[in-house]
């Protein structure tokens, strides 16, 4: 067994791993992230893809956006579309001049591992069965196996970044948690396929067969996604049938067609929003999908995390800095306040564009009208969009 020592121990080499490493680093405060699984598997794992402004703001403050500005696609605007028809949401015009940017998860998690590497930064792939002890005394551990061998790394903090399946969460004692769930019954169907954008922007659709979102990656592979039953096999859908429930939920009055091509990806994501109270307990502190979840329809899981870390990483730096450890204690107060605003968006946005089961005419004539709200009226055009660009940090 080998021992090792770091200031924050860092469970996960996810966005909000990785890049908490980085800002503590910058702020010249040491770290060490353990990641259960491999560089290749992390880099190449397909999810998010819509970056807040504020997120591409601080990714590129820290000198990680020179690749996002080279290959992201920055979007002024999104389609709502319902009945037929779409209705473009000006978010630029409406936010003061913010949009969002189109670059996938993976593509961060590349830009975020060079970095750390760049500067030595220390991550362990494949650190195996990670445990995590102490957190309530003075000098936590982590316990972790590599190429066989147990390792030991003990820090000041433990800063829990292992998402939704890690087990940093339940390291707290039940007693102090509180947890808040709400599943959907329904999912997504997502997909990737070699075709040529089939908007400039992005469309998200409602349609009596249920959601559609039409979303992109590079002139050449686009991402879309539609609402399915979560317990649906993906090898139930056939390219064809795939191309034809598109083609049918995005259908508009004056023939809007999906650029077709080969299928090269195909998904089920399921949807549930949670929130874990409080983000902290004694040294250990939870950030990203480790603490909270959402539906993907306001695209805020990722940049959720993004926000969560900076706030971490800034009250640990007070901490090593000056001494003083209020914001510390504050993290799980301060976090919460926006992570509740935009559980609220996500179920908001979620409920306004997918058909439930349990909805009667009635609801989904309401829906059809909250749409129609939505798009008509300035002000409740300016709340979806100032929303959707991403509240600000603090
Ligand atoms: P994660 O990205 O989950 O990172 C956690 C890391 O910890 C992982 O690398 C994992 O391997 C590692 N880990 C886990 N357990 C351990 C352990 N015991 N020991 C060591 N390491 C461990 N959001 C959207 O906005 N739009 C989307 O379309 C979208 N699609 C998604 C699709 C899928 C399949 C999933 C799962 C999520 C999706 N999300 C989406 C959500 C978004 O990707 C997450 O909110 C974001 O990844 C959160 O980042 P994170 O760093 O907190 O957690
Ligand atoms: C994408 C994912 C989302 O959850 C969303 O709301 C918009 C776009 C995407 O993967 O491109």
């Amino acid at each position: 067994m080998t021992a090792a020592r770091t200031q924050v121990g860092i469970v996960g080499a996810g966005p909000a791993g990785l890049l908490l490493s980085h800002l503590l680093d910058l702020a010249g405060v040491e770290s060490v992230v353990l990641e259960s699984r491999s560089r290749d598997e992390i880099e190449h794992t397909l999810r998010a893809g819509v970056l807040e402004q504020g997120t591409v703001d601080l990714l590129t403050s820290i000198g990680v956006g020179e690749r996002l500005a080279r290959e992201g696609f920055v979007h002024h605007g999104i389609e709502l579309r319902f009945a037929a028809r779409g209705h473009r949401i000006d978010l630029t015009e409406l936010t003061g001049g913010k949009a969002i940017t189109v670059y996938a998860q993976h593509e961060v998690i590349k830009d975020l591992v060079a970095a750390r590497l760049a500067r030595n930064g220390a991550i362990v792939f494949e650190a195996k069965g990670v445990s995590v002890h102490g957190i309530e005394s003075a000098s936590p551990t982590l316990r972790y196996r590599q190429d066989d061998r147990e390792e030991t790394l003990a820090c000041d903090y433990v800063a829990g970044c292992d998402g939704f399946h890690g087990v940093c969460r339940g390291a707290m004692p039940d007693a102090v948690r509180t947890e808040y769930l709400r599943s959907y019954p329904f999912g997504w169907f997502g997909i990737l396929t070699e075709a040529p954008p089939s908007s400039h922007e992005l469309i998200y659709a409602l349609h009596e067969r249920g959601f559609a979102l039409v979303s992109t990656r590079s002139p050449t592979i686009q991402r879309m996604y539609f609402q399915c039953d979560p317990h649906d096999r993906v090898e139930a859908w056939t390219d064809d049938r795939i191309w034809s429930e598109l083609a049918l939920r995005l259908e508009t009055l004056d023939g809007f067609r999906p650029h077709m091509g080969p299928i090269i990806q195909k998904g089920i994501i399921g949807m549930r929003s949670f929130v874990c109270e409080p983000m902290q307990h004694g040294r250990l502190f939870l950030a990203g999908d480790a603490a909270h979840i959402v539906p993907p329809t306001g695209a805020k899981g990722l940049n959720l995390a993004v926000a969560d870390v900076r706030v971490l990483a800034a009250a640990l730096a007070d901490r090593y800095t000056t001494g003083h450890d209020e914001r510390l204690r504050a993290y799980s107060a301060t976090a919460l306040r926006r992570i509740w605003k935009a559980q609220r968006f996500s179920w908001w946005m979620t409920s306004m564009l997918h058909q439930f089961p349990e909805n009667n005419v009635y609801q989904r004539r309401l829906q059809l009208a909250e749409l129609d709200y939505v798009t008509s009226s300035r002000a409740a055009s300016t709340a979806l969009a100032e929303n959707y660009v991403g509240l600000p940090f603090e």
